[in-house]
């Protein structure tokens, strides 16, 4: 009975945190991989290029990115950073929280440590979760966010994405609906592309909430390999000084 009780507590804890949003939408799953460099230089590029001009990242340097990232820092300054801050300044940007908040009716947060936040689940299903939706100001709507203030920024990219409700016929079903249908042929990349541009983009986010993380998994490796072998050592000092005593 009562480990009947700790796996439902588990199960149901489990849910709640890594699939679903807090209103109930099912998210989808991603695997964040920081041994991927390719991948987090090419999702830096994306956050430089289409959502730096809105968001900071006023806890992070360029300078220690590129490091990181093992991006020489004269290229990353030239290709990256399209303003003329230095490369030990800290990324914040120039666009006014007042100004932002009339324009946008929210002022776009800082994403240092947004997958900290929100999980890195959330964040791609955002990504791929704006939809159409006329009655909104920018014309989009997001599944995950729903009235969201951002526009879908990467929409060149992904393309168009319609509600795909089949037979939902009263108007609360189909407010309900969450099924999204790309139309073929809207973005310039196919759903395959978007999806690593998207999982790319969302890694860099991952790596940047914790930058130290590659670094320290790897220490505590080694450092349990050193407790081990001197385990070893200290199992054989024990016995040679209790061995005249028995
Ligand atoms: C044109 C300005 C603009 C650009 C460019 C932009 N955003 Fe946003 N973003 C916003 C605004 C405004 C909000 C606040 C929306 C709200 O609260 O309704 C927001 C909210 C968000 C949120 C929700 C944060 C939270 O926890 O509430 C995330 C995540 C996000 N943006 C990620 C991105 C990413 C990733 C990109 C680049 C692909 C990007 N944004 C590009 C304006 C922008």
């Amino acid at each position: 009975m009562k480990n009947r009780l700790v796996v439902v507590v588990f199960l149901s804890l489990f849910s709640a945190v890594s699939w679903a949003s807090s209103d109930g939408v099912v998210l989808e799953h991603m695997e964040p991989n920081l041994a991927d460099k390719a991948s987090l230089q090419k999702g830096a590029k994306t956050y430089l290029n289409y959502c730096f001009g809105c968001h900071s990242t006023k806890y992070a340097r360029y300078e220690r990115i590129a490091d990181d990232l093992q991006i020489p820092h004269e290229l990353f300054m030239e290709n990256l950073v399209f303003s003329d801050a230095k490369i030990g300044e800290l990324m914040d940007i120039a666009m006014p929280a007042k100004s932002a908040k009339s324009w946008f009716g929210a002022t776009p947060p800082d994403l240092t440590l947004v997958t900290r936040l929100r999980g890195v689940d959330w964040l791609y299903s955002y990504l791929k979760g704006f939809y159409q939706d006329e009655s909104r100001p920018w014309g989009v709507n997001n599944k995950i966010f729903p009235d969201v203030g951002m526009p879908h920024v990467l929409h060149e990219l992904q393309g168009i994405q319609v509600k795909d409700c089949g037979d939902a016929q009263s108007e609360t079903d189909h407010d309900a609906c969450t099924d999204l249908k790309l139309i073929e042929g809207s973005g310039t990349l196919s759903a395959e592309e978007y999806d690593q541009v998207a999982f790319d983009l969302v890694n860099f986010l991952h790596y940047m909430g914790d930058p130290s993380r590659e670094y320290r998994e790897a220490l505590g490796v080694k450092v349990l390999i050193f407790i081990f072998i001197f385990f070893i050592f200290a199992w054989f000092l024990n016995r040679e000084f209790w061995k005249d005593i028995h």
